[in-house]
């Protein structure tokens, strides 16, 4: 699919679907929008007045215009009232009339720029949006599946349609941006919707070697002998009770000055959590093969961001194992030594995405990382405390909690902040070890995080527990309908965050 922008008028744009937005509360349509209601007739004005249209978010209706413009129909969107007015609706009404433009057969269409000017939206803002939109709703999973007749039409070509020349440049850039986003965001959701028969440690690997291959930054594997040599006890602990042994990804993508500092990602990339020995429950199996959401997001980031020749230093690390039971597993009560030497008593083989992390965050410290950003499935504990609405954030550095914090905003990807205070490390004491894998059920997301602490020293760090933000199914308590860019399974979260915090961190590292 392709997307750019043109220069044009509402009453100039050939196109079989062309989209305009009226805001809830407007008692007569204004903007593009009144354009095209005077060019028909005032046909919007009397929907309006019908209540047949009422501008709320998502909500879509088509006219056809027979002949009285050159688009053959118009998409009249809602983005609701004024005052509620954000970045995130132009995402979700540009995911609406996807859809729907999808769900008419339609393989182009047109839209203009929606926003402009409200809540001191830009031209540039808006394409960005309009384009994660586009491409993030219309992702689906499509590996396995051969096409029925259901299989809806491929839309082909978007067209973003500003009058003014600066808005349409500002709009070039936009969508470009937005593009490079989405699809790191699709090829996050690609490795997560991934089988974890398909999806190995070994797979996660051989994707971030051809990313980096094509676009030129280096990855490193360090196999189970690297991983023994140099100490990671912890990533090797987890793996090897599978035959498909773990790993370590290690990416670089230098676009900074020379001697500038450098930003590390890194995910949790549990191919498969079974609980190990400490095995799970079949209910709470079931969704296990997304226990990579952390990694598949950092693979993502790291290709967008050398897309975008993001001019920064980034360390991408993606610790990847599977976590089943076997002859070979870790035990509960094992003492394992980490990178940096800490020695962990084992409490719970179903602890074990803070293993993988425990030698990738020691490792991102050694390299000589300013600042640190973890993303993991990590604990049922954030899900019983903020649900599947916001990411739970933890870190030891206020302004780099700060700075997730507004990337968040921007992104539209909730985050909450945790405590971390040093109450809860009472729970991980151990008298045999460092320190013990994991506490008590109370708390759980907090101590976890307090465990991540161990291996960071005091460089600045954020730790994200995606566990229920990473994927979405319909059965879930709270599923975002109101979002139609996020479709059911994997979210691809962290990808845009990631992008938005070294937008951010770039600018006072
Ligand atoms: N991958 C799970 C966390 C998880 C649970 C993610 C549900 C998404 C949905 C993690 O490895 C795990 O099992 N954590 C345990 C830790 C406990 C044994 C200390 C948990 O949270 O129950
Ligand atoms: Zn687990
Ligand atoms: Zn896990």
């Amino acid at each position: 699919m392709g997307i750019s922008a043109l220069r044009a008028t509402v009453t100039e744009v050939t196109t079989p679907l062309l989209a305009v937005g009226i805001f809830e509360g407007d008692p007569t349509p204004i903007g593009d929008a009144g354009t095209v209601d005077a060019a028909l007739g005032g046909l919007i004005r009397q929907l309006i007045a019908d209540k047949e249209v009422t501008g709320e978010p998502n909500e879509v209706t088509v006219v056809h215009t027979q002949g009285k413009l050159p688009a053959t129909r118009i998409a009249v969107v809602g983005l609701g009232k004024r005052a509620d007015f954000n970045i995130d609706i132009v995402r979700q009404a540009s995911a609406t009339v996807a859809l729907k433009a999808r769900g008419l057969h339609v393989p182009r269409y047109a839209v203009m720029l929606l926003g402009l000017g409200q809540a001191g939206v830009t031209a540039e803002q808006s394409a960005v949006a309009l384009s994660e939109g586009a491409f993030l709703g219309l992702y689906e999973y499509e590996q396995f599946k051969k096409p029925t007749e259901e299989t809806p039409t491929k839309i082909e070509e978007i067209v973003v349609v500003a009058s003014d020349q600066a808005d349409v440049d500002a709009a070039q850039r936009g969508v470009h941006c937005g593009e490079v986003a989405a699809r790191g965001v699709n090829l996050a959701r690609d490795l997560s919707n991934g089988p974890p028969n398909l999806v190995t440690p070994a797979y996660l690997a051989d994707t971030a070697r051809s990313i980096a291959q094509r676009l030129g930054f280096s990855c490193e594997v360090f196999e189970v002998d690297a991983l023994r040599k140099r100490n990671m006890g912890g990533i090797v602990a987890v793996g090897q009770g599978s035959s498909h042994p773990p790993c370590l990804i290690v990416m670089r993508y230098s676009g900074g000055a020379p001697g500038s500092k450098t930003f590390a990602a890194v995910g949790k990339g549990i191919t498969f959590d079974s609980g190990g020995l400490d095995i799970k429950p079949a209910d709470g199996m079931l969704t296990m093969k997304h226990d990579m959401s952390g990694a598949a997001a950092v693979i993502g980031f790291m290709q967008a961001a050398a897309e975008l020749k993001l001019p920064i230093n980034i360390l991408g690390l993606a610790s990847a194992a599977e976590n089943l039971p076997s002859g070979t597993a870790y035990r509960p009560s094992d003492i394992i030594t980490a990178f940096n030497g800490k020695t962990i008593e084992v409490s719970n083989t179903d602890a074990e995405g803070r293993l993988v992390l425990s030698d990738a965050l020691a490792y991102a410290v050694d390299q000589g990382a300013s600042a640190i950003v973890d993303l993991a499935t990590l604990t049922g504990g954030c899900i019983v405390a903020l649900g599947t609405v916001a990411s739970g954030i933890l870190g030891n550095n206020d302004s780099l909690i700060e700075t997730v914090r507004q990337a968040a905003e921007a992104t539209g990807e909730r985050v909450w902040q945790l405590p971390l205070w040093k109450e809860y490390a009472e729970q991980l004491k151990s008298d045999i070890a460092d320190t013990k894998s994991s506490g008590a059920r109370q708390a759980s997301a907090i101590t976890a995080a307090y465990f991540l602490s161990n291996f960071v020293d005091d460089v600045p760090w954020v730790h994200v527990d995606i566990a229920g933000t990473a994927y979405y199914g319909a059965d879930q308590v709270y599923y975002p309908k109101d979002r139609p860019y996020l479709p059911s399974g994997a979210t691809g979260v962290g990808v845009r965050l990631l992008l938005s915090i070294v937008e951010r961190w770039a600018k006072s590292p």
